[in-house]
């Protein structure tokens, strides 16, 4: 039976540096807070009029491309992940197939909308389609521009400080051998939840959901377009909103769960794990994770501090890191676990 694994891995930061000492400058916050809730001292963002989440991606892209040592022509679908795509339509995908001039026409591109745990979710679609045999050098791009839709006043202060820009990607081909394979992944979701952590507005939803339809200033004429209301812009409703302890209290348990979930299925048990990269959402979330399972300091890895959460990004970067810093031996036993808004969260267990 066919097995897919990760052939190439890269990532990608814009240069800027926002600390927490130049938030305190904005916004009614300060680095012991940020530092004590969430770990987080620094984020990137990206270069204004220079970048772009499929810029970053691209970047990204090229990176894993070289460390798989293959033309980016011979690349035969683009999976892109992404909550802050360059357009509402189309994609990301095709434009970082643009980008890269990557075999126009005869290559497939994919945007998936998982928010944190869309890293996961396109690791899994990428090896359902190598098992198949349908394609043979995927692209997995996770890219996030944050920092030009965030409320960076005390208003948004629980929601901005949290967030960070930047891009990591992983070609996946068919396994040449037993050692190195993805041995499972599993995804599960809750939409009962999913405007604990949302963005909604602009958006198609015309006041559905909610009780108080004049909240959004939309009239009852069917030719008004409501996607973006004067009412929206003027009452600060286009930015995220996230109720953090309900995100926090669901995260610390679905975490360990389907990290379980994966050891389970495979026969394994925490301390086989030689390493666990959870997706950054709050270093306090690793932490709890890590005691929950038992797991030494050397068996999970963390860059939060450095990059806050980059979302779809944070575990390929991270990934890509802990590459780069020789932690990931062939055939060590892997575990990638996420969760986020929707809700959605999942898990993969892969031999490196
Ligand atoms: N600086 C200073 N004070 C702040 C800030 C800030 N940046 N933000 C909020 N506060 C204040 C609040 O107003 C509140 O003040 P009050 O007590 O006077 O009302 C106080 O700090 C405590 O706020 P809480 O929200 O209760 O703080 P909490 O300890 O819960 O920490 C946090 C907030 C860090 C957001 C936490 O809840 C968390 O990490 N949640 C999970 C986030 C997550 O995992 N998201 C999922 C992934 S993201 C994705 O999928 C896109």
């Amino acid at each position: 039976m066919l097995h897919a694994y990760i052939k190439g891995i890269g990532h990608y930061v814009p240069e800027n540096v926002i600390t927490n000492h130049d938030l305190e400058k904005k916004m009614d916050t300060s680095d012991e807070w940020i530092q004590e809730r969430t770990g987080i001292q620094e984020r990137r963002v990206v270069t204004r009029l220079k970048e772009t989440t499929t810029t970053m991606g691209a970047r990204a892209a090229e990176r894993a491309i070289d460390d798989a040592g293959i033309d980016k022509e011979e690349i035969d679908f683009i999976i892109f992940a992404t909550l802050s795509p360059d357009y509402y339509f189309p994609g990301c995908g095709v434009l970082v197939q643009r980008m890269l001039g990557i075999a126009e026409g005869e290559c497939a591109a994919l945007d998936i909308r998982n928010q944190c745990s869309g890293f996961v979710y396109g690791l899994s679609i990428a090896e359902q389609f190598i098992k198949t045999g349908m394609y043979k050098n995927i692209l997995l791009i996770g890219s996030e521009t944050h920092s030009m839709g965030l409320d960076y006043t005390t208003r948004g202060r629980d929601i901005s400080v949290l967030f960070g820009d930047g891009a990591g990607a992983v070609v996946l081909q068919p396994s040449p051998d037993e050692k190195s394979k993805i041995l499972s992944t599993h995804l599960h979701s809750d939409g009962r939840f999913a405007e604990k952590l949302a963005f909604i507005s602009p958006g198609c939803h015309a006041g559905y959901y909610d009780e108080d339809k004049e909240k959004y200033g939309f009239s009852d004429d069917p030719y008004d377009p409501v996607f973006l209301t004067e009412k929206m812009l003027d009452d600060h409703m286009t930015f995220p909103k996230m109720e953090g302890q309900y995100v926090f209290k669901f995260a610390v348990t679905k975490f360990p769960e389907v990290i379980q979930e994966a050891l389970d299925k495979n026969g394994f048990q925490a301390s086989d794990i030689d390493l666990l990269i959870p997706h950054q959402a709050n270093l306090r979330i690793s932490q709890f994770v890590q005691r929950k399972l038992g797991l030494r300091d050397d068996q999970v890895f963390n860059n939060i501090q450095k990059y806050g959460n980059t979302t779809a990004a944070s575990i390929p970067i991270a990934l890509s890191e802990a590459y780069q810093e020789g932690k990931l031996k062939r055939g060590d036993l892997i575990c990638l676990a996420a969760f986020g808004s929707g809700f959605t969260w999942g898990s993969a267990l892969l031999n490196w």
